[in-house]
């Protein structure tokens, strides 16, 4: 087997480099709408009816009081909310392209930052609430992101991180497009979706990589894309097969 045919039968690596590159050329959610012109509510409308468990999740509906940091802001259609929550908010992007999203939905007042999540330029024991949503499953090294969140959240602070999960229905279908015939497994397969190297995790291996924390709750759930891909099929096994794993971990 020469070097080509063995790296073809590899997951596919991501480095923060390929993923800044990935997420440069198009933001998350852009396809939802004209990207000359930009509209911001068709965006939203879209990215909430695929994905409902969002809203209580993030506790849209609650106010909020105290310091937040998001991390990986995209589009800024959580961060909006956020910050119309209260409190103060800081968004956090490696691309300058979710940022310039962020600024023109929201203006110049919250204070943004351009870095990686797995090396903060923030100061320990900082915020109350972490917030990131499809995200940290996107570094090269997802666990050094959490350990991160960590870090700078204070005594008592929470984390509420999506991960994507496998076993799922949407792992199976990265499996039959990508998987197989490399003799990956499924979640070996995921690396081959959105940026390169994507994550999946087992709701065991997630709780694991929040092992810093004093309490953590894992729970995977079953999403629209499970359904999207496989039908009716794409419901069995209810939240257990589910493509989204709801992390929420007290430091
Ligand atoms: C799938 S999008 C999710 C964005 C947003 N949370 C949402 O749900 O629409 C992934 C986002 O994570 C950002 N991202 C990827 N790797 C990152 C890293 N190492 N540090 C900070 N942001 C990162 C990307 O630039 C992109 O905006």
């Amino acid at each position: 087997m020469d070097d080509g045919q063995r790296r073809w039968r590899r997951p596919r690596l991501g480095t923060l480099d390929s993923v800044r590159e990935f997420w440069e050329a198009e933001a998350c959610g852009e396809r939802y709408t004209d990207a000359q012109a930009v509209d911001y509510a068709a965006v939203d409308a879209t990215r909430y009816r695929l994905e409902p468990q969002i809203e209580a999740f993030a506790r849209f509906d609650q106010p909020f009081a105290g310091l937040g940091l998001e991390i990986g802001t995209g589009m800024g259609s959580d961060f909006a909310r956020n910050v119309a929550r209260g409190g103060r908010w800081v968004g956090l992007d490696l691309t300058a392209r979710s940022l310039e999203h962020v600024r023109a939905r929201i203006g110049p007042g919250a204070p943004l930052l351009r870095s990686d999540a797995q090396s903060l330029p923030i100061g320990a024991d900082t915020f109350d609430l972490v917030y990131s949503w499809g995200v940290m499953l996107h570094c090269p090294d997802p666990g050094r992101a959490i350990n991160e969140a960590h870090r700078v959240l204070k005594q008592g602070g929470e984390a509420l991180v999506m991960l994507y999960h496998s076993p799922s229905w949407v792992a199976l279908s990265a499996w039959l497009r990508w998987g197989w015939h490399r003799g990956l497994t499924p979640s070996q397969a995921v690396t081959y979706m959105e940026s390169p190297g994507t994550h999946a995790f087992s709701a065991r291996a997630a709780t694991r990589l929040f092992s810093r924390f004093r309490q953590v709750s894992v729970a995977p759930v079953r999403t629209s894309w499970d359904t999207r891909w496989w039908g009716p099929i794409g419901r069995i096994g209810g939240d257990a097969m589910g493509w989204f794993l709801l992390c929420r971990a007290t430091k």
